[in-house]
């Protein structure tokens, strides 16, 4: 425990959301700097921390300040992987070893979602640790949905709200039986239809309240097999393209590019993510926790 006083400084990134946390050990912290840094999350939605010299036991405790650790289901990973010295730490990586990939999401392009929408209760917080970095590529960007809420028409904003006039809001259905890539995941192969209408998942509003700071903050989880409940198939896919064709407005988005030792966190619950394709740019390996979130209200 530092016994000086607290340094910790938050340096905003300028962008419509992201700062950098900087006089902060995430392996040696005073209860008051983590204060700091909690309120800093809340605040600016996404945080850095860079030039983090921790080990994966001391990542795992630091995340476990957060909230309850809780790794994504094995079911909608391709090959679960597991630290022995910090169970909750999960990789995502390109790196394979005698041919098998060491963690999950390859070198591809990964599309603006949030994580395990698809699930009753979606992560609350995703934090990645950066081990091995490609030269370039592989930058990972953020959208800021409470300001994806102003981006909307008021018309639009209206119909999310009180469709019709009724008081409960429009939601959207996540299916889960399809991973980004259109491949069933294990435990959903007998599943067959392309019919959005048809996909099972869980509901949630798409106007979301944050738990925490009492904002609202649109919530689509991610473009493929979502589907708004009591529409028309014709009007929810209308409806769905307009909400995405505001919800990652560049001025509304900020990007990482990352550097080993950056250690990185975001709010599942107000933002979305995306990353860059670095194939044949390098190994890029990434330690991941995420902390359970409650069901979206
Ligand atoms: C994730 C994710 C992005 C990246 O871990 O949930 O989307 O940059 N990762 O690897
Ligand atoms: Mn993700």
């Amino acid at each position: 425990m530092s016994l000086t006083r607290s340094r910790v400084t938050v340096v905003p990134t300028g962008a419509a959301l992201g700062a950098d946390i900087e006089g902060f050990d995430p392996a040696d912290f005073a209860d008051e700097e983590f204060t700091t840094v909690r309120g800093a999350l809340l605040d600016h939605l996404v945080i850095r921390i860079r030039g983090t010299d921790i080990d994966d036991v001391a990542f795992e405790r630091f995340g476990a300040r957060f909230g309850t650790l809780k790794p994504s289901p094995d079911f909608t990973r391709s090959r679960p992987v597991y630290l022995r010295d910090a169970p909750a730490v999960t990789i995502i990586s390109n790196v394979t070893e005698d041919g098998k990939p060491i963690g999950e999401h390859g070198d591809g392009e990964l599309n603006w979602h949030t994580d395990l929408a698809f699930t009753d209760e979606p992560s609350a917080l995703t934090m990645l640790l950066a081990r091995e970095v490609p030269p370039t590529g592989g930058n990972t960007s953020f959208a800021n949905m409470y300001a994806a809420v102003d981006a909307l028409r008021p018309e639009t904003r209206e119909i999310l709200t009180h469709p019709g006039g009724r008081k409960a809001g429009l939601t959207c259905k996540h299916q889960a039986s399809h991973n980004a890539q259109g491949g069933a995941r294990p435990g959903y192969r007998d599943i067959d239809t392309d019919d959005v209408r048809e996909m099972p998942g869980p509901i949630h509003p798409l106007l979301r309240t944050h738990p925490e700071t009492g904002r609202k903050a649109l919530f689509l989880g991610r473009r493929f097999g979502g589907y708004i409940p009591g529409l028309r198939l014709e009007r929810s896919e209308a409806l769905l393209d307009e909400l995405w064709s505001v919800a990652a407005l560049p001025e509304n988005c900020w990007t990482q590019e990352w550097r080993v030792g950056d250690l990185i966190i975001w709010d599942n619950r107000c933002t979305m993510h995306r990353r860059d394709a670095f194939t044949g740019l390098g190994r890029r390996r990434m330690h991941r926790l995420t902390t359970l979130g409650e069901r979206p209200i």
